[in-house]
């Protein structure tokens, strides 16, 4: 299938069953958010309860905390957000419109990474680049991408704040926090999921570039005395495992590490993962040695001392910094798209979202054969009942006949279905059900007593 098409039918499905809607859509949308309905939320939650089981519980040495969004202007200063997290953008003298001037270069194939705005106005200028409404295109300037807001009573320049740009700040600025109140050995980690805001110019890619985004994020404290590369490549693996146990796989996954001058100054490495999307390769990940910058800056403008007592030295030292982190709207759509499938020709033709059975927003539906039979409905209802309490996500389904059921079950992603039918309630079969599965469309006669021990097999 092209892949023009598939983001078409992907965007399409997830509107028609539930997973995504435009934000604030009956007043025409809001651009750069997006509205996550009743089965994407819950798939959304599957994929964040997966992170947080797999780098918090199943971690040692690993802290959650649920910082706030709004925070001290200060913080955006000492970080140099408020001078330099910027975009370069670039008018359309005509249309007015804006865009981002490096996503036009790279269209062109020209690499934008390493220049400056002044070397991307000059490039456009010599290579002729136009708007993509061909008209001629004014000098790039720098956009500051945080979401400015003011909080409080008072309307002067001390009430300014900002809608967080990253969760990593949020870390930050409770490593004392945590340091007091946990007493955590080094390496130690602090972990935070949340919303983030970036005011992008052009958003865009469905939910791959928003405003309105939630991150992943870990910042991995390590003493600075130690060997930091066998470090860097194991929270490699570990984000390349947990992208494989969501259903990514690693033929789509591929490590981009940042060149030298592509890179902020502070960092020693650079390494994403880039998944192969239907609208290209992109950025999905990142896992970056930040150094004691962010300590280091906190420390400047807070006055505050950020450092970790080292017992055997005897001295206090402000540990280095590894950050792995993930967007998870893109890992949504990076798993809704690598479980989109479509199987079989003309009237047979069927979409499947092939989730990983944990991930899977409905782990199992069940059906009375026809729903105007009592019998069938009531012996329905009890097996319902008894797998609600066991896993949760079970679906009651009873809308049409059974071949449409399967053909939405398929469509959400559902792994089993289950229908009671005649042969339930009495003869030889009596006392098992068929079960269905999503991925082959195999069916197979199970006892109800050994539903449980089957599902979870
Ligand atoms: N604390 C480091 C940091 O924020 P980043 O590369 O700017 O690094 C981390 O963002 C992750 O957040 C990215 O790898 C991506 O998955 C996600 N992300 C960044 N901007 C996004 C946007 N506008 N919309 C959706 N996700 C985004």
């Amino acid at each position: 299938m092209e892949n023009k098409n598939k983001m078409e039918a992907i965007i399409s499905l997830c509107k028609r069953r539930g997973f995504v809607f435009q934000g604030s859509e009956i007043y025409g949308g809001l651009a750069g958010t997006y509205d996550y309905g009743p089965l994407g939320s819950i798939l959304k939650n599957n994929i964040r309860d997966s992170w947080v089981n797999n780098f918090v519980h199943d971690a040692d040495n690993m802290f959650l905390v649920d910082a706030a969004i709004l925070m001290n202007q200060k913080v955006w200063q000492a970080t140099g957000h408020v001078d330099s997290f910027i975009d370069p953008l670039v008018d359309d003298l005509v249309t007015n419109k804006r865009y981002r001037a490096d996503h036009l270069l790279e269209e062109n194939g020209i690499d934008a990474n390493v220049m400056t705005v002044e070397q991307m106005t000059s490039t456009i200028v010599e290579k002729g680049i136009k708007s993509p409404d061909g008209n001629t295109l004014g000098p790039v300037r720098k956009f500051n991408m945080m979401l400015e807001t003011k909080v409080g009573a008072m309307e002067d320049s001390s009430a300014t704040s900002y809608l967080r740009p990253e969760t990593a700040q949020g870390i930050f600025v409770n490593y004392k926090n945590v340091l007091d109140s946990m007493s955590p050995k080094l390496p130690f980690g602090i972990a935070q999921v949340g919303k983030a805001f970036r005011n992008e110019i052009t958003p865009r890619d469905f939910i791959f570039r928003l405003r309105e985004l939630e991150q992943m994020e870990i910042e991995y404290f390590f003493h600075p005395d130690v060997a930091w590369e066998p470090l860097f490549e194991m929270w490699l693996e570990k984000q390349k495992s947990w992208l494989n146990s969501i259903g990514l796989k690693t033929e789509h996954l591929h490590a981009y590490e940042h060149p030298d001058e592509g890179r902020a100054f502070y960092s020693k490495k650079t390494v994403d993962f880039e998944f192969e999307f239907p609208f290209g390769t992109k950025e999905l990940t990142g896992l970056a040695h930040r150094t004691d910058y962010d300590l280091g800056k906190h420390t400047e403008w807070s006055g505050q001392k950020l450092t970790y007592f080292d017992e055997e030295a005897k001295v206090h030292i402000v540990p280095h910094v590894l950050e792995p982190t993930v967007g998870l709207d893109r890992a949504t759509l990076a798993v809704i798209s690598s479980a989109y499938t479509e199987d079989g020709e003309g009237e047979n033709m069927r979409t499947v979202l092939k989730f990983e059975k944990h991930i899977a927003p409905i782990f199992c539906a069940v059906s009375p054969l026809l729903k105007n039979k009592p019998e069938l409905v009531t012996k329905a209802r009890e097996i319902y009942t008894s797998l609600k309490k066991e896993f949760g996500r079970i679906m009651w389904d009873d809308n049409s006949n059974i071949g449409k059921r399967y053909r939405r079950q398929d469509e959400i992603g559902t792994p089993f279905c289950i229908t009671i039918d005649f042969e339930t309630l009495e003869g030889d079969t009596v006392n098992t059900v068929t079960v269905r599965t999503r991925d082959d469309g195999s069916q197979k006669r199970v006892a109800i007593s050994e539903l449980v021990t089957f599902l979870k097999s």
